[in-house]
């Protein structure tokens, strides 16, 4: 009920977000965590619950969507999640990004982590980054400055399979990872003129 109740919080915020942070972005990392955490003894509430509110607070967000921490605290108090799951939620979901280098310390905040790293790749991701280039005014490919949306594919997305936490996210992660090689291959060929 409390996870239903959530959801709608984390839509109503970020429904139109236009970066690949939007309420689609949370859900199919929650799913993706609930794939992940199958074989192991770790508590769903708190990492379905991390997953849904991971972006709210993440500065990449432009400010109408973003949400305080402590408003984020707030909610998930007034959802009757209890005071310790919402520590550890807060603690996940500000321990978790890609830039901060860090990981989280729970099982629970590896397992969130992985899953929002899945959806940085594959099919997904190339759209997401595409997104995100588009909003942030980048060229698609080909600047000498390395500030084009390709070059991301090398400065990141290509690193996540080997800083994946948990070796079930690792296996999606290569599979991710070979199809974006084949498309930026077929990206390349295009862009040279060839069928
Ligand atoms: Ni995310």
């Amino acid at each position: 009920m409390s996870l239903k109740k959530l959801e709608n919080f984390v839509k109503e915020k970020l429904a139109t977000e236009p970066t690949g942070h939007d309420f689609s972005h949370a859900m199919r990392v929650k799913n993706n965590a609930l794939l992940i955490m199958a074989v192991f003894d770790v508590n769903q509430r708190v990492i379905e619950a991390s997953c849904l509110v991971h972006d709210l607070i993440d500065r990449k967000l432009d400010v109408e969507y973003k949400v305080s921490e402590s408003d984020v605290v707030d909610k998930l108090l007034e959802l009757d999640y209890t005071k310790d799951e919402v520590h550890h939620i807060i603690d996940i979901i500000t321990n978790m990004s890609f830039s901060s280098k860090r990981i989280p310390d729970s099982l629970e905040g590896k397992i969130v982590q992985d899953a929002d790293r899945l959806d940085a790749i594959g099919a997904i991701g190339i759209a997401r980054t595409f997104a995100y280039g588009g909003k942030l005014g980048r060229p698609m490919y080909g600047d000498s400055n390395h500030l084009d949306t390709v070059s991301h594919f090398h400065d990141k997305l290509f690193k996540l399979p080997d800083l994946m936490n948990t070796s079930i996210a690792r296996d999606v992660a290569l599979k991710r990872a070979e199809f974006m090689e084949e498309f930026l291959h077929q990206l390349n060929s295009e862009i040279r003129g060839e069928e």
